[in-house]
This record gives structure tokens, C-alpha cells and sequence, in this order.
């Protein structure tokens, strides 16, 4: 294996002793979800399916378990379940554009020639940068000339850092994040011969900062950060993560169309409910034709808690994206993910009381899978309860509810998922779509501190940190009229287990 001079690798020596070994013996890292093998992570960056293998990259920092200096970890797997460390593939330059940080960043595959396009970071400047790859993907080597683009286009800009490139008709075209202040979030065009002299075209589209919070449907911020535009079935899709002045971060799309210099939007939507615990996702199109797309599900712990933990930050599930019915986004984790099942439990169809509590004695863990198929009567509320400790001190409450006009919503409420006061809690929610007759298809993994939710195709992410050794229970509850045609629940297996080399 060679590496680019520019790699200085005595960092191995450098590198602080025990983060590795301290975070396997965290309680809350989980087991089946990718984690970085300690330190810092971040972003997925790079996501390709490449002769077969599909290549994660991540934004990482292997010597602390805090967002400096950031490298480019990279992983690899040919099934989307279990992951091969490769060798950290980008280090922060000691000079050049990139020495604060190698920030996110896409793959391209230039005529054979795989190569990362990503935001070098220098003070407070962020320029694209081109890194080329040996043909393992294993070795890179920074191209010469970056900064490929010397300077953000005119303006008062919040920023200017992400990428997102592709080819159309021989020209590259690129797509680099931002926002102007005063107006919104935006996105802005770039076109190129060879990746590395770049035309200006114009912004994309623009949002509209206005006034409002991220609790008005129509808000996308003052900043878009890691865009990514794709095409599913005819309607293109532009995704960003929505950020403004660091109060908020949404993971956002557009449906819409692409229309060569613009995009014209036709609809604005919530990617994940889980908000900044579902961020800056990244997808790709695999060998299969599916959309598969990775994000970033941030810790709800203080720094404090994470330095001694060792590692933070955990990449979600792959999920397959696809178009519904009602032209807004469908997601679900990899079918692949079911080949780690085991002992499956079935139960149902059951009748839950009106306000009984009641415990799934057969089903519990810290690392399952449950699927629920439930039928709500208008004005009924169905509660999936996970992490539940003995004494009921602890729970985490999954809620599906169907209002009388219909109207759907999905909420998660953390308030007594741990008895640590210093962990987040506010609750999560979003408009739930409900078939007539009140439908909802539940899917619910649980992976130590990390939950990923799926309700009718709508996605919730977040973490939640449970302190007791016994918070392994799973519940149902109902309010009105529900029933829970079947429960359908396996423990999962692990896919890491004891440490890993922070510099592979
Ligand atoms: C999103 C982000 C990107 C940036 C990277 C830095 O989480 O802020 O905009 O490139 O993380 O690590």
C-alpha cells in the first residue's frame, strides 16, 4: 500500500492511547450502526458503489472525540451490514488550503480515475479541493493546484463549503453549498471540462431566509449545507441540510425540477423528523438502481460526556429512497440489514385496553429490530414503548396518532429516556400520511443510543441514553380505539464488537 507524502504518518504515534479501547465500553455505543473507531464523526461523505464494493468516507477526527482537524475516514463493505476500516484516506494539509480541515466532500469516477472533490478548510475559508485516488481507492494524493475554485462567487456570503458533482452531456457540473445573508440558503453552479477550472453559472435556486423558525413548514434556513440533487422516477430531488446561525439544522428537500442553470421547486419536506440527529445526509445510486443514502445521527450528550467517552457521532442505517404516491420521499432502511435478525418473536393481533400499559414480556434488548402494523380508530393513539427500565423510571415513547380529521403524526418523546439530566430530551414529531382506514406500518431499531424510526415511509432518528442496566423493555399502550394486527421482533446482531485501530 503507498501513501501520498502528504499524509504525515507518524501521526500513529500521535495519536492519544485508549480512545478505541474507551469507547467499546461505552453502554451507549452501538453495535449494528457504523461508528467511527473512536474519535470525532461526522458527515458520510464520498458514498459510491464502485466495482462492486461500496466505499464510505466520513468526516473524522481520530485524535479526539471533538469536531478539529477533520480527516476523511473511509470504510468499505460489499453487503451494507459489515464494514472493512480502510485507511484514513484525506489528513489535513500542514500547509495549503486544506490545513484546518478536510471538510465534506462527494467521489467521482473521472474517466476510471476515482476522485474526491471536497471543502478545504483554512481559517474561516472554505474552498473546493480535488484529491485523486490509486484504483483500490486506498492511497490519495491531493492535486497541486487546489484550491480548484480560488474564491466563492461575489457577495455576503454565510458560507461556501459541500459539493455535489456529476457528469451531463461530457461537461461536469457542481453544485457547491451556501447562502447569501440577508436573502436564504443556496446552492450555487459550477461547470467544468476536467474538475479543476470551473465556470461560475449562477445560484440554483435560493431560499428564503425570512423571518421565521424552524417550526414553520416553509423555513430553509440561512445556509444549506451538503446539497445533493437526484433524480427519482422523472422528479428530481434536491436535498440540503438547512442550518441557520447554529440554532437549527433540518435535513430538507425540494421535489422539483432540474432544469439545466435552475431548479424549479415544486414542494418543500422534512427528510428526517429527527432533525439534527438525522443530518447532512449523502446518498448514491447503487449497482442496483436503488437511491441508498447514509446521514449523520449526532450525539445528545454534552462534550464532557463524549471526551470521556472516547468516540461520537454514529452514521445511520443505509436506507433505500424512493418516490411515493403522493410525490414526497419513501424511506426504509436496506433489506439487507434483516440478515441480522435473530430469535424472532411474532405476537398479535392483540387488543390493547384503553390506558393499560402493556409489557411485551417475549421482546427486549438494546439492539432490535420490531416492526408493528397497527389500525387507528379517528382520535386514537397507539404507543410503542422501547428502553423501558424494570421499575418504568426509564422509557422511550414512540407515538403514532390519528387526529378526527384524519391527520396523522408520528412523535417521539424523550422526556424520561434517561435519568441523566444533562442528556437532550425535546421531543421529535412530523406529519404522519395515514390510508383512510388508519393504517401505520411501525418499524423501530434500537441500537443501544442509537433509534432510527420508520412510520409509512417518514423517518425519525435520534439518540437517547438510558442510565439503568435493566432499560431493555419493550411496551404498547393505547389511547381510543387501536389495533395492533401483528408485532414482529428480533434481536439483532452485532456487526462490531471489540476495538479497532483508529488509524487503519
Ligand atoms: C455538516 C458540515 C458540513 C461541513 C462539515 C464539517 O455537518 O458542517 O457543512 O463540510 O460538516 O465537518
Amino acid at each position: 500500500m503507498t501513501h501520498d507524502l502528504t499524509l504525515p504518518r507518524a501521526r500513529h504515534e500521535d495519536a492519544p492511547k485508549g480512545l478505541a479501547e474507551r469507547a467499546v465500553l461505552d453502554p451507549h455505543r452501538p453495535r449494528f450502526h457504523f461508528t467511527a473507531p473512536g474519535g470525532w464523526l461526522n458527515d458520510p461523505n464520498g458514498l459510491a458503489h464502485w466495482d462492486g464494493v461500496y466505499h464510505l468516507f466520513y468526516q473524522y477526527n481520530p485524535l479526539a472525540a471533538a469536531h478539529h482537524r477533520i480527516h476523511w475516514g473511509h470504510a468499505t463493505s460489499r453487503d451494507l451490514v459489515t464494514w472493512t476500516d480502510e485507511p484514513v484516506a484525506l489528513v489535513p494539509g500542514t500547509e495549503g488550503p486544506d490545513r484546518d480541515g478536510c471538510w465534506s466532500g462527494v467521489l467521482v469516477d473521472d474517466d476510471g480515475t476515482p476522485t474526491l472533490v471536497y471543502s478545504g478548510r483554512h481559517g474561516e475559508r472554505e474552498l473546493p479541493c480535488v484529491a485523486t485516488g490509486s484504483p483500490d481507492l486506498r492511497s490519495w494524493r491531493k492535486d497541486p493546484g487546489n484550491p480548484v475554485i480560488a474564491a466563492p462567487p461575489e457577495g455576503d456570503l454565510t458560507a461556501f463549503r459541500d459539493h455535489c458533482v456529476w457528469q451531463e452531456n461530457g461537461v461536469w457540473r457542481h453544485l457547491v453549498g451556501s447562502g447569501i445573508r440577508g436573502t436564504g440558503g443556496t446552492a450555487f453552479l459550477y461547470e467544468s471540462e476536467d474538475l479543476r477550472d470551473w465556470r461560475y453559472v449562477g445560484p440554483l435556486l435560493t431560499g428564503d431566509a425570512g423571518t421565521g423558525t424552524a417550526a414553520d413548514l416553509d423555513w430553509t434556513g440561512t445556509m444549506w449545507e451538503c446539497v445533493d440533487l437526484f433524480r427519482l422516477d422523472g422528479t428530481d430531488i434536491l436535498a440540503f441540510s438547512a442550518w441557520d446561525e447554529g440554532t437549527t439544522h433540518y435535513p430538507l428537500y425540494w421535489t422539483g425540477t432540474y432544469e439545466g442553470d435552475t431548479f424549479v421547486p415544486r414542494a418543500l419536506h422534512r427528510l428526517d423528523y429527527g432533525q439534527r440527529y438525522f443530518y447532512a445526509p449523502q446518498s448514491t445510486r447503487d449497482a442496483l438502481g436503488r437511491r441508498v443514502m447514509f446521514g449523520w445521527l449526532q450525539e445528545g450528550r454534552d462534550e464532557d460526556a463524549m471526551a470521556e467517552a472516547g468516540w461520537c457521532g454514529v452514521m445511520s442505517l443505509p436506507r433505500v429512497v424512493t418516490l411515493g404516491t403522493d410525490g414526497s420521499l419513501v424511506q426504509a432502511p436496506v433489506p439487507e440489514l434483516a440478515r441480522l435478525r435473530r430469535d424472532a418473536v411474532r405476537t398479535g393481533p392483540l387488543t390493547v385496553p384503553d390506558g393499560v400499559h402493556m409489557r411485551l414480556d417475549g421482546i427486549n434488548g438494546d439492539q432490535l429490530d420490531i416492526e408493528v402494523t397497527l389500525r387507528l380508530a379517528p382520535g386514537a393513539l397507539a404507543r410503542l414503548v422501547v428502553r423501558e427500565s424494570a421499575d418504568g423510571s426509564e422509557r422511550t415513547v414512540i407515538e403514532v396518532a390519528r387526529a378526527e380529521d384524519g391527520t396523522g403524526t408520528l412523535r417521539l418523546r424523550r422526556e424520561a429516556s434517561s435519568l441523566d439530566p444533562s442528556v437532550d430530551t425535546e421531543p421529535r414529531y412530523g406529519e404522519l400520511p395515514l390510508n383512510g382506514d388508519g393504517a401505520v406500518d411501525l418499524r423501530v431499531l434500537v441500537d443501544h443510543s442509537a433509534l432510527e424510526i420508520f412510520a409509512n415511509g417518514r423517518a425519525l432518528a435520534a439518540r437517547v441514553y438510558p442510565t439503568l442496566p435493566d432499560a431493555l423493555g419493550v411496551a404498547v399502550a393505547a389511547a381510543g380505539e387501536v389495533a395492533v394486527e401483528r408485532i414482529d421482533a428480533w434481536r439483532m446482531a452485532a456487526v462490531f464488537d471489540g476495538p479497532r485501530p483508529l488509524w487503519p
